[in-house]
């Protein structure tokens, strides 16, 4: 049986998890792929901390330990931040290594770099864990892209905000309870300004705009607002009138091929689809012209969905593979 060698780049809530389904699935991936799928090399910022891993794969803090393991032929990538991230990678794409990437702050922004790159050399970009963790909209767009046009992607891509309005709702508490609420129960960092800044949907948004329109708007056109300035009162409101609050990431192709963009808290009647997404769900509407409004809800970040994500990229690479030695 040939196999497939791999190296995860960060071993946190992301890494681990790609770690973990790897091997919990390595019968199933046998038989979907043709493949053994090995985790050969980890880099990690720490090399001193504890980890759960099998004794005979190399931990390193250097990514040249990394492409100098022989023969890698996929890279997940799961680190924090632009760089170093884009630099490992655009030196494995160069190297011929497949990519995998969960990061969407470096992935907004040189994504298109990379996607440019990585097609000059012949290898494949998964980027699925970069927008709405376990929900497949970048492979949803990417089908309907094929016998369609996209007018429109609105969603909720930021649990975090998401699970601070519902509890600001629910318990008629403050924002700052409802953060200290969301970050007890593990759904917020221990620095959540990019979550509830609008940061992080931002990012998603670009690289949907990207994917969708095959450009991004101007960065400083597009209107970013978080939810950090939302009050217990005005919560209280808007439910009694009917409406609820929610952190909603929108972008279009207006008619004279401009896009425009807008991430930031609106008010929805009950009749919109996005009214019940309640907690830390992510949900995307994808309007098209052929097929109106079409909405994917599940989980937008975790270990494992974020982990099944990435894997899931993994097996698509290797279909695309098969396809392109069956044409060639
Ligand atoms: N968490 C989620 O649910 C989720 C969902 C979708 C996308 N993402 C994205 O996935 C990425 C990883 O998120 P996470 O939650 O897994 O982060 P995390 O738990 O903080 O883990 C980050 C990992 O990266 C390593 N690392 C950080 N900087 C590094 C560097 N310069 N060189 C080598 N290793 C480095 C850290 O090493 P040490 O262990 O030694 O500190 C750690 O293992 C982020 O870009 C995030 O935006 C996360």
């Amino acid at each position: 049986m040939p196999s497939m060698k791999a190296a995860i780049i960060g071993f946190g809530t992301v890494g681990e998890g790609v770690y973990k389904i790897v091997n919990e699935k390595k019968e199933q991936l046998k038989k979907q792929t043709g493949y053994t799928i090995e985790i050969a090399a980890v880099l990690v910022k720490d090399v001193t901390k504890k980890r759960d891993l099998s004794p005979d794969i190399v931990v390193t803090d250097a990514f040249e330990d990394i492409l100098n393991t022989p023969d890698i032929d996929i890279i997940f990538e799961a680190i924090v931040g632009e760089e170093p991230a884009y630099t490992y990678l655009s030196q494995a794409i160069e190297k011929g290594i497949h990519i995998i990437t969960a990061n969407k702050k470096m992935f907004a922004k040189h994504g298109p770099a990379l996607l440019k790159h990585a097609e000059f050399r012949n290898v494949h970009v998964g980027y699925e864990a970069t927008v709405a963790g376990g929900v497949p909209i970048i492979r949803t767009v990417e089908n309907l892209l094929a016998g369609d046009r996209i007018k429109r992607i609105q969603g909720i891509v930021n649990g975090t905000s998401n699970f601070i309005l519902t509890d600001m709702r629910k318990e008629g508490v403050s924002f700052k309870t409802a953060l200290q609420d969301a970050k007890a129960r593990g759904f917020a960092e221990a620095d959540p300004t990019d979550d509830v800044s609008g940061g992080d949907a931002f990012y998603k948004l670009m690289i949907l705009s990207s994917l969708a329109f095959g450009n991004q708007p101007e960065w400083k056109k597009v209107s970013v607002v978080g939810i950090d300035h939302i009050q217990a009162d005005d919560i209280v409101e808007a439910t009694n009138a009917d409406f609820r609050y929610r952190h909603v990431a929108d972008i279009r192709k207006n008619e004279d091929g401009s896009i425009t963009g807008k991430v930031g808290p609106v008010l929805l009647e009950p009749d919109h689809p996005l009214y019940n997404i309640d907690g830390v769900d992510n949900a995307v509407i994808i309007e098209t012209e052929y097929l109106g409004a079409l909405t994917l809800i599940g989980p937008g970040a975790g270990m494992y969905p974020t982990g099944s994500a990435m894997v899931a990229d993994l097996l698509h690479i290797i279909r695309q593979q098969a396809t392109e030695l069956i044409l060639n």
